[in-house]
């Protein structure tokens, strides 16, 4: 399991007895609350565990504590571990002996049923509860207040620490899980039925994604390379115009001449070609056509379809042809949504990265003097062609006109 952090407080005699206690901790996630304990007597918070016992398995440990605190039951089956905690201190009941405790950290999941809860002298005596909090970076603040308040301070001060580690993992795991959970929902949608295929987008990802890594996250630009001033990431990018081309697709009520599997495989490989021009200089979207090409034929899709798709990614930089009353609906959808990502909101926050990518010391008037100059004619010129494309351009465009106001009136006297 990997190491967290240690918590030494070096006040033991260093060549007293070591007294080992293993223990193991949940955190416990459930419609959007964790689970933890509450101290009545210290007011700090931590999460349900305990000591592991003899025999005992660190699983078992948690599942038994988790249990004997709390009155509910973890599933088994969603035990992922988090990491491990190292503390060493004086050991309050044997002061001559060094207390060394192996803290493992679980995520998991628990049921609804309940059962009555059986604590421990100490926990009675400390006046433990279960509760449900919003949010866990909130309890560093309260265990930080804690800290001089009578308990055991190596204690709080872990959890505190741990607080504030869970919180992040807990953040990034449901995001991952709604995106993994958006690209499984996008093979459930309404199918082409042009061949048997079942197209396999979390594969293509994965595939585009590793062919993508080492621009994956680029930073290296000089001054004018806009958004290659920061960490911004290729592969990032891909997805969010794969859903920038599924919310286009949804809200077009005329599917007509639009090939929606194609469009999604298209929208993932748009950019792969990036991997190659990126050393080469060469054209990114020309580039990208032969390893799409590579892909599909050799993961059955025929020839013919897996030329149309090339097209896709081919042309999808000729933005110039988006008024070509003939264009293909498909291309120009991949087009639109190309164009929607890095716009609205997420432009403001990307510009405000360069901005500060250029300037060490940039202020607020320098990201509004950016806004005027850079985001607001580029928001207003929209390069939309069809109504449901507009649609989310203006809704971007609205709140940017809306944020650069108020930002000129939040720095004016
Ligand atoms: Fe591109
Ligand atoms: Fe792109």
């Amino acid at each position: 399991m990997k190491e967290l952090f240690t918590i030494d407080t070096h006040d033991y005699n260093p060549d007293g007895r070591v007294h080992v206690r293993p223990s193991a901790r949940a955190i416990i996630e459930k419609n959007g609350r964790f689970l933890v304990m509450h101290s009545r007597k210290y007011d700090y918070y931590k999460f349900p565990g305990g000591g592991i016992e003899a025999g005992e398995t660190p699983e078992q440990a948690l599942i038994r504590e988790v249990r004997e605190e709390s009155g509910y039951f973890v599933k088994p089956e969603t035990i992922e571990e988090f990491g491990r905690v190292l503390r060493r201190n004086r050991d309050a009941k044997d002061p001559d002996a060094i207390f060394e405790q192996q803290n493992y950290y679980y995520f998991c999941e628990i049921g609804d049923e309940r059962v009555p809860i059986t604590q421990e002298d100490y926990e009675i005596e400390e006046g433990f509860e279960a509760v449900w909090v919003e949010c866990l970076f909130a309890l560093v603040r309260a265990n930080r207040h804690a800290l001089r308040s009578g308990g055991d301070p190596a204690l709080i001060e872990r959890e505190m620490r741990m607080f504030d580690l869970a919180d992040e993992a807990a953040r990034k795991r449901n995001f991952e899980r709604e995106e993994t959970q958006a690209i499984k929902a996008l093979s459930e949608r309404k199918k082409d039925d042009t061949d048997g295929i079942v197209p396999d987008y979390a594969d293509m990802l994965a595939f585009v994604g590793e062919t993508l890594e080492p621009v994956q996250t680029e930073g290296e630009g000089g001054v004018g390379a806009h958004k290659l001033e920061f960490g911004y990431s290729r592969f990032e990018h891909t997805k969010r115009v794969l859903g920038w081309a599924r919310r286009l697709y949804d809200r077009t009520p005329d599917k007509t001449g639009l090939r929606y599997e194609d469009l999604m495989i298209a929208t993932i490989f748009h950019d792969v070609g990036r991997a190659v021009s990126a050393v080469s200089g060469g054209d990114h979207a020309a580039e990208g056509a032969p390893i799409t090409r590579k892909y599909l034929l050799s993961h059955g899709y025929p020839e013919d379809r897996t030329e149309y798709i090339c097209g896709l990614v081919a042309d999808h930089s000729c933005k110039w042809r988006m008024t070509d009353p003939d264009i293909d609906r498909t291309l120009l959808m991949l087009m639109e949504a190309d164009l929607l990502d890095d716009m609205g909101v997420l432009g403001l926050v990307m510009d405000s990265m360069i901005v500060r990518g250029r300037k060490k010391n940039a202020t607020f008037y320098d990201c509004y003097n950016h806004y005027c100059r850079y985001t607001l004619p580029m928001q207003k010129h929209s390069p939309m062609v069809t109504p449901e494309g507009r649609f989310f351009w203006d809704e971007k465009t609205e709140i940017v006109e809306r944020f650069v106001e108020l930002l000129h009136r939040d720095i004016t006297i």
